[in-house]
């Protein structure tokens, strides 16, 4: 039997393009590069994380990238840890900031860093944790916020895929030093290609959007602080003071409408996602599957799907079934599985030693993901258990 069941829905709706083709019909045409809309969706996002500050950026990847870059300006260089299990631009990131990163396994039931494996793996070179929550799970423990306080280290959060996970009833993204989002379509809420910066550190939010926009003083929200660089250099021309080696990874209007359109929707949508994977999980074979995730709190874009066992014939026999009932799938779920295998990050650590990693490797050669999106019905996942279950 087909399934036909994508990777991913496209969550901009009809409604959405109409706002947007609404707002380019306007007369005279509507400035199209940042400007009120992309302010406006800064506003809005912040509200709905529950944080001061938030910098729209043109991808997850970039919010990733000027973060890091301004991260090392303030804490210097560094050990940044970051988990196995991740996207590749939370390694780049790190690494293109100059900071050298340290691995840490995942705690099989978040996908996320495992605490005990962080404060075993903290230094005192360590500068950062960058805690990725990993496909819609909250990575944090109260005993890792207390540690990190108390030991003075900042802890960033990737939020990238997982918008509206909480810790506590607060939402990730809220809770550490600095917050990434993504808006790729493949996420929670799209503006086709997006990101975000959240802070509650007004010098941090400054320093983002100098990153933003080539490291421009004019960048600054605040007056006193730009009138301090132009004091700095009284002989360059105050509208062009170039402070960081900063980047162009602005979005645009079109960005900000699609942002403010589709936000209402998100807490509606994630409602759902929700359900569906409680329901997924309830009808998947614990015997054959991990069924035993920390739901509490977390808000998935994708049924992860591991096995118990280290077991190459059914996980083949899977494979095979679902694509036979087309039903599109990603093998080692994040990013792809073991980021310490990846030809990029070899420079980086010692050769073979993914081997130390071993949730990450479970998943990467017995894990996969299949899409979850709103309009999943209780039919379909019926039929897709049925399809695991039994291949
Ligand atoms: C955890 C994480 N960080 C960063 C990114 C990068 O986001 P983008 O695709 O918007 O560049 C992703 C993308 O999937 C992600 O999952």
């Amino acid at each position: 039997m087909k399934l036909n069941w994508p990777l991913m829905v496209d969550n901009i709706t009809r409604e959405d393009l109409d706002r947007l083709v609404a707002f380019l019909s306007q007369d005279p045409p509507p400035r199209l590069t940042q400007a009120s809309n992309v302010i406006a969706f800064e506003k809005a996002w912040a509200q709905w994380v529950g944080v001061k500050h938030c910098v729209f950026v043109n991808s997850g990847a970039s919010a990733n990238l000027i973060t890091m870059a301004a991260l090392k300006y303030k804490v210097g260089v560094g050990e940044v840890i970051v988990p196995s299990l991740t996207w590749s631009s939370d390694i780049v990131s790190v690494v293109q900031a100059g900071m050298q990163p340290v691995f840490v396994d995942i705690n099989p039931r978040t996908l996320s860093m495992d605490t005990d494996l962080i404060l075993a793996a903290i230094t005192d070179k360590t500068k950062a944790v960058f805690m990725t929550h990993a496909q819609g799970f909250n990575g944090l423990t109260q005993k890792l916020l207390d540690e990190l306080e108390k030991r003075n280290i900042l802890l960033i959060e990737d939020v990238c895929e997982s918008h509206g996970a909480t810790f506590k009833g607060k939402k990730c993204g809220a809770i550490g030093f600095a917050s990434n989002f993504s808006f790729y379509f493949a996420h929670h809420m799209s503006t086709i290609e997006g990101g975000m910066v959240c802070t509650n550190d007004d010098q941090f939010y400054s320093d983002i959007r100098l990153f933003r926009s080539h490291g421009m003083t004019r960048e600054s929200p605040y007056e006193q602080i730009k009138q301090d660089y132009i004091d700095a250099e009284p002989e360059l021309n105050p509208e062009f003071i170039f402070w960081f080696p900063g980047y162009n990874v602005r979005n645009t209007e079109i960005g900000g409408v699609l942002g403010l359109s589709g936000l209402p929707k998100l807490d509606g949508n994630n409602k759902k996602r929700y359900d569906n994977f409680a329901y997924f999980l309830s009808k998947l074979s614990p015997d054959r599957f991990q069924t035993d995730f920390a739901l509490e709190g977390s808000i998935n874009y994708a049924f992860n799907v591991i096995l118990k066992d280290k077991n190459d014939p059914m996980f083949d026999r899977i494979c095979e079934a679902l694509r036979a009932a087309n039903v599109e799938f990603r093998r080692g779920s994040a990013g792809g599985g073991n980021m310490l295998r990846q030809p990029f990050v070899r420079p980086y650590v010692e050769d073979g030693s993914y081997w130390e990693y071993p949730v990450t490797e479970h998943i990467h050669f017995y894990g996969f993901y299949v899409g979850n999106y709103p309009e999943l019905t209780k039919e379909k996942i019926d039929q897709l258990c049925e399809l695991l279950n039994n291949a």
